[in-house]
């Protein structure tokens, strides 16, 4: 999604400060960016298509401004150009946005009835055009705000600069997340604290219908008309100077972040004194909502309530849970599932689930994120900064803490059992003992080459072996954009084994023992059609079956084995990724947080 920065301080600063910002909020996928600021009296405008590179070689790093904006685009109305990227400016007014006005065609023709001519195919430029209109209709900038607000239908976080007005910025937020970093005679705003964590560790964050004016050393800030006060908040838990270390990309190091996370991660909820516990006797349902990777790991957490608690537990894609009847009451217990916790889907959940007066609790990686703000309880992830749009150690630390919810929920049951106990135990211990050994042997995978010149390749499992199918799958096409399907292996014979044909790759994820000589058949009915079988089981269940290749698991045991099983998978997209040499950190028309819906 779009990336915003804005700067007012020290005029020796503010290049540096907008391109150092961009540069940090890259992660979260872009195809184009621009920088707008003052100088000599006049508003200066830069943008290019491309890389944050292209720009950075045209701008002057010397130039002395006091007040800047900058954006990075990843596109939503009108495709990737110079055109279209932002700031966009009319009359007094530039601006950057990130979010969607879905009214505005009517907006627009609104406006073009007045007379405005438009150059762009994008929403953000009604927006601009609207804010100057009722500008220039009350010489008020404030009010301007307030008029167009009033006539948005959509999100928006936006930062602009008004050029009658050389000693603040504007903002406005809806949906989208819009913070302010505070420092000394100087403010920083932007979509997330890692464009200005460097600079300060004091912020505030806007929440939804709020609007203001920027100074130097203080903020106006509104809703509703009203000027209110908003909290200062110091940053915690954003290793914001997190870089790649010795890695060639975020997403390699990130997978080696795993087995320390998963460390302090059981330590720090073990003690149930250093959280938020749900009485979970109140409830009789569990729903769990959230988007792609999230969602994955909410079907494990499926997997281990129903396998264990013996309580089922319904999956939801928020996308589609936001406008269904939703049957949840005082007796559910909905959990969110977001790295990010700016998922615009996710969100309008949970927004919805607590105007119905449900209780929620959010598995969240960012703290003081939008979802963190909106449900009774969250689990933070404490995964630290995860800057590749893939998700890896996000996604292992979600699994972890289903984990843990699973043995809480159990515990306060009472069917929390001394060999469930001695069962966690053994297998936290074993899977933190051969976790990091194993990330090593699975860096060689001779066989990568048959995979990249196939039309498509599957991945099938049972249980909690297709949602780990899932997610492998998901893995491998976001980053190298091999077209891949999962499947519940069972379901291949009904349809998708005509797909099947002379070595197309089929992976069969097969650690689960209740269900292994199952999935094997579905193996042997790809093979007996000529696919390339590649089965991914544990060291206990090998055995001489006949199949292309084998990628061998440690059996930690089925409270963690899920933990274990995607690792494989994780650096085998990495290693497909880098051998195809593409952009593994930000694959193509993806966004790390998906701010709109
Ligand atoms: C995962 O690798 C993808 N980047 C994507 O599916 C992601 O999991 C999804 O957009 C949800 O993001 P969130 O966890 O920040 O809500």
């Amino acid at each position: 999604m779009c990336g915003i920065v804005g700067y007012i301080g020290q005029k020796e600063k503010t290049m540096n400060v907008l391109l150092n910002g961009l540069e940090r909020l890259e992660y979260r996928g872009y195809d184009s960016t621009g920088i707008a600021y003052f100088h000599k009296n006049n508003v200066e405008i830069l943008k290019k298509t491309g890389k944050l590179n292209q720009l950075k070689n045209v701008v002057n790093k010397n130039i002395q401004s006091e007040i800047g904006i900058g954006h990075t685009r990843w596109a939503t109305h009108g495709k990737p150009s110079e055109l279209n990227a932002h700031p966009h400016c009319c009359g007094k007014i530039t601006a950057v946005h990130n979010g969607i006005i879905e009214n505005m065609n009517s907006l627009k023709k609104k406006l073009q009835d007045e007379g405005i001519s438009f150059i762009s195919d994008t929403d953000t430029e009604v927006l601009v055009a609207l804010l100057n209109y009722e500008y220039e209709h009350t010489n008020h900038m404030v009010t301007a705000m307030e008029r167009t607000m009033s006539q948005i239908i959509g999100s928006y976080a936006v930062v602009f600069i008004n050029e009658d007005d050389k000693d603040c910025l504007y903002v406005m937020k809806k949906d989208s997340p819009l913070l302010l970093g505070i420092g000394n005679q100087e403010t920083y705003i932007a979509s997330d604290m890692s464009a200005f964590c460097e600079f300060t560790n004091q912020y505030c964050i806007l929440d939804d219908e709020e609007y203001g004016v920027v100074e130097k050393n203080h903020y106006h800030i509104y809703k509703d008309g009203k000027e209110i006060k908003k909290d200062i908040e110091k940053i915690e838990g954003l290793s914001c100077l997190s870089n790649k270390e010795a890695y060639d990309c975020y997403m390699h190091k990130e997978i080696y972040d795993i087995p320390k996370i998963l460390k302090e991660l059981f330590t720090f909820y073990e003690d149930e004194h250093s959280h938020l516990i749900p009485d979970y006797k109140k409830y009789h349902k569990i729903q769990i909502v959230a988007c792609g990777s999230a969602y994955h790991a909410g079907m494990i957490g499926k997997c281990l309530f129903e396998q264990f608690a013996n309580f089922p537990v319904e999956v939801e894609y928020a996308s589609e849970y936001r406008y269904k009847t939703i049957f949840a009451d005082e007796n559910t217990l909905v959990i969110f599932v977001s790295q990010s916790g700016e998922t615009a889907d996710t969100i309008a959940c949970a927004k919805k689930i607590k105007s119905m007066g449900v209780d929620s609790l959010a598995i969240v990686n960012v703290y003081n994120s939008t979802l963190s703000r909106l449900t009774n309880y969250v689990y933070y992830m404490k995964a630290g900064e995860e800057r590749a749009v893939a998700t890896t150690k996000g996604y292992s630390s979600q699994v972890a803490i289903f984990v843990i919810l699973l043995r809480e929920w159990m515990k306060q049951q009472k069917t929390w059992s001394k060999e469930l106990e001695a069962m966690y135990q053994d297998g936290k211990e074993k899977l933190l003992k051969v976790i990091t050994p194993c990330l090593k042997q699975y860096e060689h995978f001779s066989w990568i080459s048959n995979l990249i010149n196939q039309p498509s390749n599957f991945f099938i499992g049972r249980r909690s072996d297709y949602a780990l199918s899932m997610e492998a799958s998901l893995k491998l096409k976001e980053v190298s954009y091999l077209n891949s399907s999962a499947y519940a292996a069972g379901e291949l014979k009904h349809g998708t084994i005509s797909l099947i044909e002379e070595k197309t790759p089929v992976f069969a994820i097969a650690t689960d023992e209740y269900t292994y000589s199952k999935t094997k058949s579905n193996l042997m009915e790809v093979k007996a059609r000529g696919g390339y079988v590649i089965l991914a089981t544990l060291d206990t269940l090998d055995d001489s079956i006949d199949v292309d290749e084998k990628i061998i698991i440690p059996d930690v045991n089925p409270l963690f084995q899920s933990i274990m099983t995607i690792l494989p998978f994780q650096l085998l997209s990495y290693h497909v990724a880098k051998k195809l040499k593409l952009d593994i950190d930000h694959p193509r028309n993806l966004a790390k947080s998906v701010t709109v819906e």
